[in-house]
């Protein structure tokens, strides 16, 4: 084997492996689970169209980054602000928030996992009558039932991440993301054939824009970042495995669309699916509020009573493959989630993959543990890691790249795969976003949510 740190780090095996781990990390709880409600929300179709702008706008052009540092450093994130900035501790610090919002985000991102696991049982006993042990596995409130579902992610999340780069996490999301591809297809064919759907299709096209305020914004910008799995260096790890050969900024292009491209249907599928058990008597607006409930009790709550509603066979295959959809979904994002704090262990502090992934997955489950006890945690965290911890990630990232690794460094690593990259129309726009665009977007959106939490 050859001596370069590339064949010693592990390296993806093809492009395509590498766009679909890319696309397995962004696309996850956040398309199915996130996106739709929030789209519900949030004034339908205008959510959409601010979404998609955060995406290309914010989005993409940090991908490009992200995945441009990973590669030239071939590091995880601490280790590769440490190489661009020889040494200096404060850009270090981006990454260690990075490593830190990786493991805060993890650890409640396998309690919901752990849950859509748990109703896959839940559908499956109430159809054979089970109804007490059906709404025993349903219960989100119960710590015990929360803990042992949200272990058992967690290990199978680890079991892959210590198979490696291309032997775990690239065979893992080569052989899932087709899957979760087809049960999405199926399940919007047969949902659309029910009475109610097109009632929801006519909430999803139609935008109301009067519900467009500083707030929306903001969800939209976080579920962008978290969505395109962004801010946390989550993709400059990815990054740092791949070769040279690769287009960056083709392979950013093509995860960008695939991520926006399956959250949409993802829409089509989750709003539909509300309506229709509104049809059969579901409540879906909360009676007081007049609002939408929230997201865990439309996919945990009203869902399942839509496919009891369905009722029989069909009724029970269309909940489980709905929750096995939305657990590969997570599994391959939670890989990714896991892969940047085990990266930095295994870089920085030469502990071997196999240990560095069961230290890192313990100390997630300890606190996937509690959290399963204390559900309340899931917001706060939401609040502080996703929602200002990846914008926060993704501004730092701009502010660094832009101003003191600069981007015609950038562009100069961009070359290897892209040859025409510094002469192209796409060099100064970029570096026009990295620079201005994006970081003053970001800011203005963040300081937003500072000068809200004072005005209280
Ligand atoms: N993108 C994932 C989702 O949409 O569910 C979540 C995520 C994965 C966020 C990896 C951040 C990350 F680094």
């Amino acid at each position: 084997m050859a001596t370069t740190p590339t064949s010693k780090r592990g390296t993806w095996n093809t492009k395509l492996g590498f766009i679909l781990a890319a696309a397995g990390s962004a696309v996850g709880l956040g398309n199915i689970w996130g996106f739709p409600t929030q789209v519900a929300d949030n004034g339908g179709a205008a959510f959409i169209l601010i979404y998609l702008l955060c995406c290309l706008i914010v989005g993409f052009p940090v991908m490009v980054a992200e995945l441009t540092i990973g590669r030239r450093t071939q590091k995880n994130p601490v280790g590769a602000f440490k190489a661009l900035s020889n040494g200096n501790p404060f850009a270090a610090l981006i990454g260690y928030w990075g490593v830190l919002c990786g493991v805060m985000i993890l650890s409640f991102y396998v309690v919901i996992s752990g849950w859509t696991l748990a109703y896959v049982f839940e559908e499956i006993l109430f159809y054979f009558g089970q109804e007490g042990w059906a709404a025993y596995f349903g219960d989100l409130g119960n710590g015990p039932k929360n803990a042992i579902f949200t272990l058992f992610f967690m290990v199978l999340t680890v079991l892959i991440v210590t198979g490696g780069v291309s032997q775990g996490i690239e065979r893992a999301t080569k052989a899932l993301m087709p899957i979760l591809l087809a049960i999405l297809v199926i399940l919007i064919v047969y949902i659309f054939t029910l009475e109610g759907a097109m009632d929801g299709v006519a909430m999803y096209v139609m935008p109301d824009f009067s519900t467009v305020t500083g707030g929306l914004i903001l969800s939209a910008l976080g579920q962008a970042f978290f969505s395109l799995s962004l801010g946390m260096g989550a993709l400059i790890t990815y990054g740092s495995y791949l070769n040279k050969k690769q287009n960056i900024v083709e392979s950013a292009a093509y995860v960008t669309i695939f991520d926006i491209g399956i959250a949409i249907i993802a829409g089509l599928l989750v709003i539909p699916a509300m309506f229709v058990a509104q049809a059969g008597g579901v409540q879906i607006f909360n009676p007081e509020t007049g609002a939408l409930f929230s997201s865990t009790t439309l996919v945990f709550d009203v869902l399942p009573e839509m496919f009891h509603n369905v009722g029989g066979l069909i009724g029970m295959l269309l909940g489980v493959t709905f929750f096995i959809l939305l657990g590969l979904a997570a599994l391959t994002s939670s890989i990714s989630l896991l892969e940047v704090p085990v990266s930095y262990v295994i870089d920085e502090h030469n502990i071997r993959r196999k240990k560095a992934a069961w230290l890192i997955g313990g100390i997630v489950g300890a606190i996937g543990v509690l959290v399963s006890f204390e559900l309340g945690l899931i917001d706060l965290f939401v609040y502080i890691f996703n929602e200002i911890g990846l914008p926060l990630g993704g501004l730092m990232i701009c502010i660094f790249l832009g101003y003191f690794w600069k981007t015609e460094n950038a562009l100069l690593e961009m070359k290897d795969g892209y040859e025409t990259v510094e002469t192209s129309n796409f060099a100064p726009i970029w570096s026009i976003f990295i620079k201005y665009i994006s970081p003053v977007l970001i800011a203005l959106v963040l300081a937003s949510v500072v000068w809200g939490l004072i005005a209280g």
